[in-house]
């Protein structure tokens, strides 16, 4: 494969751009070579600027449901456009997605928009601390929740693929009061805590399932002790179903964080949650959040319609797909003898090499820790099968993946098998 223009233009990038890349979880470091520069996408595939076409599985980590460049999407966005690209006042547009966020998810009764999931996340602590009066917030290692300084600890994902335990530059003040335990186990809380941010289904350490029983349990333990129970949908937020996981899973949390999905591929992003809470934030009460995008009419008009275009039937589709691609490499994993297991849930999954079950952090580093993912990842690119540069993100099928593609991903994951068997 001829990845030579690329090549090219990261030496260029390299020189004005840190790694070349504008967010580390893009660069290839992980997985060896140079990342790919991206001329255009349609649908399932992704084109690289030397004209090779690959079946992508980023889309856009999450963020692309319907498949690239969808057009009924394109219009809404290019009538956006014409209108005026940002005005930093309100639009009907802000009201029309709020509204079919809190019609889909029950117990969200009103969202802030924003223009990142991690700024989403930043807020939705910020509200925790301020509703409860208390300091202390519990994360699970290995879930990942944006880039701000209290949240980076045990951060999975780009941390863990780039091997960094925690980030550099945040203070010991700024984690004093983040305290990060397990996954699948419920901590044990006391009257300090302020909240509890869970990834209901965890995707940043590849896709983790929560065992049974843990989500209700947490629920229980917070309100012993009157902590908040945030869920971070930022992945799973109209991607896993219509409503979310937690209508899936039938548990209200009191904060949600949306992103990817809702923003139809724009930067754009929410905080969902009871009125009683969302209306500590300001103008109407004293915690202060604000941003010059937020809400931006172009993101909320991609965001609209990508929602509209989605309903119960989309995500019965996207889970058939996934389930044919998990069974079969499965089935591939063990005809060929290599130790393996698919995480998959409903729409989600994610491959572990060198393991057979994972269920917290500690697990997935064991696969992650063998080093074999870049052999798999590489004789996938080869075969034209776009996956992550890392052995810690989940796999996103879209709308658009048909039985051509997803046939064409298991005679390249047979190949990719292989290889890593041969190792
Ligand atoms: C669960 C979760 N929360 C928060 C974030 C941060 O979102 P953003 O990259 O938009 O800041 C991500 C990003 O991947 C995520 O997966």
């Amino acid at each position: 494969m001829n990845t030579a223009y690329s090549k090219e233009l990261y030496d260029r990038a390299c020189d004005v751009i840190p790694g070349g890349v504008s967010s580390p979880v893009r660069a290839f470091k992980n997985v060896k070579g140079h990342p790919l520069f991206i001329e255009s996408a349609k649908g399932a595939y992704i084109t690289d600027v030397d004209g090779n076409g690959y079946v992508d599985y980023v889309q856009s980590f999450g963020a692309s449901i319907l498949g690239h460049a969808n057009e009924e999407v394109e219009k809404s966005v290019a009538k956006a456009v014409r209108a005026g690209t940002s005005f930093a006042a309100p639009t009907k547009g802000e009201i029309e997605l709020a509204v079919k966020i809190t019609e889909r998810v029950p117990g969200c009764e009103m969202v802030r928009f924003v223009s990142s999931g991690t700024e989403a996340v930043m807020t939705a602590v910020r509200l925790a601390r301020a509703f409860t009066k208390r300091s202390r917030i519990i994360k699970f290692d290995g879930c990942y929740h944006g880039h701000s300084d209290a949240l980076l600890a045990g951060g999975g994902s780009g941390l863990a693929t780039l091997g960094l335990p925690d980030s550099e530059g945040v203070t010991e003040g700024a984690v004093a009061d983040t305290i990060v335990v397990e996954y699948n186990k419920v901590p044990e809380l006391d009257e300090s805590i302020a909240c509890v941010i869970v990834e209901p289904v965890a995707a940043n350490m590849g896709l983790v399932p929560p065992l049974p029983g843990f989500l209700p349990k947490l629920r229980q333990a917070c309100d012993q002790v009157g902590a908040l129970l945030i869920f971070d949908e930022v992945i799973t937020g109209f991607r896993l179903g219509y409503g979310g996981a937690s209508n899936l899973f039938n548990i209200e949390p009191d904060l949600w964080c949306f992103g990817k999905v809702v923003g139809g591929g724009f930067p754009l992003a929410a905080i969902g949650g009871h009125k009683v809470i969302m209306s500590s934030l300001a103008p109407l009460g004293g915690v202060y959040q604000a941003g010059t995008l937020s809400g931006n009419p172009v993101a909320t008009a991609a965001g609209n319609k990508v929602l509209d275009l989605l309903d119960e039937s989309s995500y019965g589709q996207l889970e058939e797909k996934a389930s044919y691609l998990v069974d079969g490499m499965q089935k591939i994993f063990e005809a060929i003898g290599i130790k393996a297991v698919v995480n998959h849930f409903g729409t989600l999954f994610s491959v572990f090499l060198a393991t057979d079950s994972v269920a917290n952090y500690a697990d997935a580093k064991i696969s992650g820790d063998s080093h074999l993912y870049p052999i798999f990842f590489h004789e996938m690119l080869n075969n034209g099968i776009y996956l992550a540069p890392s052995p810690y993100e989940t796999w996103f099928v879209s709308l658009s993946h048909g039985m051509a593609e997803l046939d064409a991903t298991l005679a390249a994951a047979k190949k990719a098998a292989l290889a890593v068997a041969a190792r």
